[in-house]
């Protein structure tokens, strides 16, 4: 294979440069042309290409976002899209493309792959939601990023004797709160799937003041509410009647921003590479992930069949640890 491509598409995850730029070079070092497609699948589909060298990646390992940038297009979604997109590639004579995104990215990556064309996905999202790999690109980022806020709102929760909610990202996945809150050393972990009892919320805020404790930090998947309030909003309400002061946080986009920790390099590089080395042996329509520290390749079918479950040895740890 003598021209590839690299795409990052969906929201950005610290270390897709990483993941960029191995794809580069790597695939130089293996004898290719490589070609950045700036701004996704919005960006593939109007033609937005450049030709990538070695020093055009100079120093992105330790940038978070994306130097090709990003975008989610509802267009690409179509066949007629998905057809330009594809006219695109073909008319550069690239023979193969390394996408690297979220689930969503990774549906439009098996589209291509679904039209003949060989495509290769690499997990990158912040939420940890895709299924086939231990790990996506970003999350061990955002979760540092988190932790250190946590600390923070420890220091003024504990000043004041308040509680908190932390809301955290995540969309309808609750591994960044699960994780987070086990690390942070939160009282109470919300995350979607459980039922948030009221009775047992104030219950707990109570005891908790009651046996001394200087502060209670709720961390709250942002996906957990179940009414058309935000579950922020539901807990606040909770511990208002608890009779306790508290204040609220959205964490917000400030958890998908920053430079790539140690983790998240190391894992863009071995994920870059190992997609190079796929397209170069000639497959197509696979994922390369994490699995038990090794890389992997799992197919688009089963990375889409649904989203990984939760391990229950940490879903256990967080309630004991909590008091
Ligand atoms: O999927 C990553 C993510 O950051 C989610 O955690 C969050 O719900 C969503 O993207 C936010 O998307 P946007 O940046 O488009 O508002």
């Amino acid at each position: 294979m003598k021209r590839i491509a690299v795409l990052t598409s969906g929201g950005d995850a610290p270390g897709m440069n990483a993941c960029v730029r191995a794809v580069v070079r790597y695939g130089i070092a293996a004898g290719a042309d490589v070609f950045g497609v700036q701004r996704g699948y919005a960006g593939l589909m109007t033609n937005d290409m450049v030709e990538l060298d070695s020093r055009s990646v100079a120093g992105s390992i330790r940038q978070g976002g994306t130097i090709l940038m990003s975008a989610r297009s509802n267009e690409f979604k179509t066949i007629e899209g998905q057809q330009k997109a594809l006219g695109v590639l073909r008319g550069w004579g690239i023979e193969g493309i390394v996408v690297i995104g979220g689930n969503g990215s990774l549906a439009g990556a098996m589209s291509l792959h679904n039209l003949g064309f060989p495509v290769i996905g690499v997990p990158a999202s912040i939420d940890n939601d895709i299924r086939g790999t231990e790990m996506a690109i970003g999350v061990d980022t955002a979760l540092n990023t988190i932790l250190d806020a946590m600390d923070k709102i420890k220091d003024t929760a504990s000043a004041h004797q308040r509680a908190f909610v932390i809301e955290v990202m995540g969309r309808e996945h609750g591994y960044l709160a699960l994780m987070a809150g086990i690390a942070g050393g939160a009282e109470m972990v919300v995350i979607p799937g459980v039922c948030v009892n009221k009775e047992l919320v104030i219950e707990e805020v109570r005891s908790a003041f009651l046996r001394g404790k200087p502060h209670f930090i709720i961390v709250a998947a942002e996906g957990a509410s179940t009414s058309e309030k935000s579950i922020t909003q539901v807990l606040t309400e909770y511990i208002c009647e608890a009779g306790h002061d508290v204040r609220a946080t959205a964490l917000g986009h400030v958890q998908r921003g920053g430079s790539p920790t140690c983790f998240d390099r190391l894992l863009g590089t071995r994920f870059g590479a190992t997609a190079v080395d796929g397209l170069m042996s000639g497959k197509t329509g696979v994922m390369v992930g994490l699995k038990q520290s090794e890389m992997v390749t799992v197919d688009f079918e089963t990375v889409l069949a649904g989203y990984p479950d939760l391990s229950p040895e940490l879903l256990r740890l967080a309630e004991p640890l909590a008091h």
